[in-house]
């Protein structure tokens, strides 16, 4: 297995092993996509990724991160999207969404605004919902108002109603965020959840509200088509063992559930982790979940070198490699792994109307 060979889940037919990973751009207006994400989707289909997966999409207006995060709430928000998909599928990418609630993270501003909450008395601001009132702390202080079981039933909901919409707007593989400190994960996570009800406590209380969400997903969502999570397994804060035991415990319940692959992350539950960060430092730990959960897996983080990416591959650590920061400096990356990997006549990576130039001239940067 190499990194440009083909990959198949369901009816879904990858040309190659390159992901791009969901990258909010924080760029809509009220939820809407608009030209500036029908260009960048549109570039990064054409670079020679397989699959390109929208950004982090909210279920419902709370459930943004940002006020200029996309939504899919609204059959207007679909009909946006549905442009993006069918331009991605044009590029001969398979075209993917990220559908998200942030939690107790939501109400902030942009990363380049600051990446804190939005100050309580600004009109821009609006209540965080979390299984439990407890902040997550550092740049997101704000403290959540604790989920009624009415508000936990209208948020599995909202995932459902998404996933319609999704599927009308042509998305061909569905991402739910159950990852980094949002909504879901939180319910995992004993740093945000302490409820004592049946969606707290012990493994089956903690796992319920992400389960749930599966099986309302799972029933409007095609059988042909690849359900998809990022979950992350492991905090980074101490107790790693028995977290991704507690983890992989779920992902098979996940596998059972109706979950054809799993995007393997970070919990991001706690500002006091202790994150390894380094060239594909998450490659083991994905390794381990796809070997004892018995179930594909995609990573990223810091899978960026040439060697790194075909490694990973090629050992069968990960079924797909998704990159994503290397993706926005150069959306014609998956050319640049082609060449330095020595692939064949690397050009037929890019569209043709460039490759019948490429494949004649020698850049000098080669
Ligand atoms: C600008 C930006 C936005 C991101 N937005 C999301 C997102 O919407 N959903 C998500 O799960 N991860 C998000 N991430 C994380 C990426 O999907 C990816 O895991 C991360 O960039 C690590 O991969 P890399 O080292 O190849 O960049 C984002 C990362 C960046 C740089």
């Amino acid at each position: 297995m190499t990194l440009f060979s083909p990959f198949q889940l369901k009816d879904a037919r990858l040309r190659n092993r390159i992901a791009i990973p969901p990258m909010c751009q924080y760029s809509a207006t009220d939820g809407l996509a608009n030209d500036w994400h029908l260009a960048h989707y549109t570039g990064l289909a054409r670079g020679g990724a397989s699959l390109v997966i929208v950004e982090a999409t909210a279920v419902s207006p709370e459930g943004r991160i940002t006020p200029a995060c996309l939504g899919l709430w609204n059959d207007a928000q679909a009909e946006q999207l549905a442009r993006i998909a069918a331009a991605i599928r044009a590029a001969g990418a398979v075209p993917g969404i990220q559908i998200a609630h942030a939690g107790r993270k939501a109400s902030a501003n942009r990363p380049w605004e600051g990446d804190d909450h939005i100050a309580a008395d600004d009109p821009r601001a609006w209540e965080t919902l979390s299984p439990s009132a407890l902040a997550f702390g550092a740049n997101l202080p704000r403290v959540p108002r604790e989920m009624s079981l009415a508000d936990i039933a209208r948020v599995t909901g909202d995932f459902a109603a998404a996933t319609r919409r999704a599927r009308e707007a042509g998305f061909e593989w569905l991402e739910l965020h159950f990852a980094h400190g949002y909504l879901a994960q939180s319910f995992f996570s004993p740093h945000a959840n302490q409820r004592s009800d049946a969606y707290g406590g012990d493994h089956a209380g903690r796992s319920r509200f992400l389960l749930e969400t599966l099986a309302a997903v799972r029933a409007e969502w095609p059988e042909n088509l690849p359900l998809t999570a990022r979950f992350g397994v492991i905090e980074y804060d101490g107790r790693d063992e028995e977290t991704l035991a507690d983890s992989i415990h779920l992902v098979r319940e996940f596998k059972a559930g109706g979950l054809d692959l799993l995007n393997v992350s970070v919990n991001f539950c706690t500002p006091a982790a202790n994150i390894p960060w380094g060239p594909a430092f998450l490659a083991p730990v994905a390794e381990r979940v796809k070997r004892e959960a018995g179930i594909p897996v995609a990573s990223s983080w810091g899978i960026e070198r040439a060697q790194d990416a075909e490694r990973v591959v090629a050992s069968g650590q990960m079924d797909l490699v998704m990159i994503g920061r290397a993706m926005l400096a150069n959306p014609h990356y998956p050319y640049a792994l082609a060449k330095q990997l020595g692939v064949e006549n690397p050009s037929w990576v890019l569209p043709a109307p460039y490759a019948h130039w490429l494949a004649r001239y020698r850049l000098a940067a080669d």
